[in-house]
């Protein structure tokens, strides 16, 4: 076996694809291109076909729901069986390869380049959930001390401080935000309206979950920075979604999912902590490489000599990293495709759904409908049909998967729309008749 590191094995052929996990007829008809590495098409019409072609989504299932989870690559999920292979077929090769302390920087740099942070601030993770509790639990807070979160946050988020203000005493002092917002200015308004000299951290989501509001984050960041108060943002639906960038948003703590709009192998996400922060955050998950304990870590272990942050809370990667050697080839085509070119394709067809939906009698878009307040998740009560129900007729009848979401006010069930590249003004069209089919004012 050459001796590179595992995430930079030549793309895989359809050919050597086929005949490796055995072609089924269904399989055969999905592999028709493999390869992250050959040219992309110039036409945007074929471009978005070529994109489709690439991911692992059954050819009659319309899939709106990436907001719930993003299929991945055929590439992806070739690469993940070969490093699995690797794994098995001589560990301590796979370790040297994978698990050098060379492998783990390059790799977790090419996350932190990506995102925007230093190799060192990033750790590799199971989802946002994992990391968010990496924040919520492990950062030094004191009994008293207060927390300002937002009723349209996760409940993964919310769950997560709850437990710490069980468990230490912190307040979390939870605002209301309507949906939709009627402009930035609101929330910003309303959170910094629950800020008092108490408050240490400021927790909100990016893009919102259930109503799919863009929250203004850099002006929430900046407000916070300027009271000495600390940012956590929950990035779970905006990275790959929105072009967004770490330094431009000015968080203290980030997390993200991988398997959502970046469409990483099911199982995997991404913590960023701000440099001067990460001493201030214990690794709940302690082990030998965590403290770097002399003879903490057995002979041949390499973690002791991870990037700091993937040392700290990257346990995931340790065990589980033939999920996230595919992700350098990943991000780099998200970035030949173009982010913003990914970003305006998500839009064009987010606002086409709304164009199409915010007409038709019964329904009510809670998602707000200002440039720059929403992205690629549009939200709605379908009148008096149940949204559960809705999403599982849609399912079942048109094939067509959508989310259904709680409202986190408490106001019944959303219908959750979420539109990614590989969709299109055909599949969004299947959606509006099984709609106007079933939709009752
Ligand atoms: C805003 C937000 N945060 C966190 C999560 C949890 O993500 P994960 O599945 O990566 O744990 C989700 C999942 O839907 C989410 O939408």
């Amino acid at each position: 076996m050459p001796d590179v590191p595992i995430d930079t094995h030549p793309p895989v052929t359809r050919r050597e694809l086929l005949a490796g996990i055995g072609a089924s007829s269904a399989l055969a008809l999905l592999a028709q291109s493999s390869s992250a590495e050959e040219d992309l098409p110039l036409s945007s019409r074929e471009l978005w076909g070529w994109v489709r072609n690439q991911q692992v989504i059954d050819p009659d299932l319309v899939w709106l729901d990436t907001g719930r989870m993003g299929p991945t690559l055929r590439s992806v999920l070739v690469a993940e069986y070969r490093a699995r292979e690797a794994l098995n077929l001589d560990f301590n090769d796979y370790l040297r390869r994978s698990q050098s302390a060379e492998a783990v920087a390059s790799l977790a740099g090419r996350v932190a380049a990506f995102v925007g942070a230093d190799v060192d601030e990033i750790a590799l993770t199971s989802g946002a959930t994992a990391a968010i509790n990496v924040v919520t639990g492990g950062l030094e807070l004191a009994g008293g001390d207060e927390v300002v979160t937002t009723s349209q946050d996760h409940p993964a988020v919310r769950a997560a401080w709850a437990q710490r203000a069980r468990r230490s005493g912190i307040v979390v002092r939870e605002v209301p935000l309507p949906s939709p917002l009627t402009g930035p200015e609101q929330a910003l308004g309303l959170i910094a309206g629950a800020v008092n000299d108490k408050t240490r951290v400021i927790s909100f989501a990016h893009l919102q979950f259930a109503d799919g509001a863009l929250l203004p984050a850099r002006e929430i960041c900046s407000f916070a920075r300027q009271r000495g108060i600390l940012t956590f943002v929950d990035g779970a639906q905006a990275l790959g979604m929105v072009d967004m960038s770490l330094g431009d948003l000015g968080c203290d703590a980030w997390v993200a999912s991988l398997h959502k709009w970046i469409n990483g192998t099911y199982g995997t996400g991404v913590l960023y902590l701000r440099r001067d922060l990460i001493d201030r955050v214990a690794p709940l998950e302690a082990d030998g490489a965590t403290a770097n304990l002399a003879g903490g870590i057995e002979p041949g272990d390499p973690r002791g000599d991870w990037p700091t942050a993937m040392r700290r809370y990257g346990h995931a990667y340790h065990s589980y990293g033939p999920l996230f050697q595919p992700l350098a080839a990943l991000l780099d085509l998200h970035e030949r495709l173009g982010r913003s070119r990914i970003e305006a394709r998500v839009r064009e067809l987010a606002i086409y759904t709304r164009l199409r939906l915010q007409a038709m009698p019964g329904i009510e878009l809670v998602t707000p409908g200002a440039p720059g307040l929403w992205g690629g998740i549009l939200s709605l009560r379908p009148g008096s049909t149940p949204a559960t129900d809705l999403a599982r007729t849609l399912a079942s009848e048109d094939r067509v998967a959508v989310g259904a979401v709680h409202a986190p006010d408490g106001s019944g069930d959303l219908l959750r729309i979420s539109t990614h590249i590989y969709n299109d003004h055909d599949q969004i069209e299947r959606l509006v008749r099984g709609l106007q089919r079933r939709v009752k004012a």
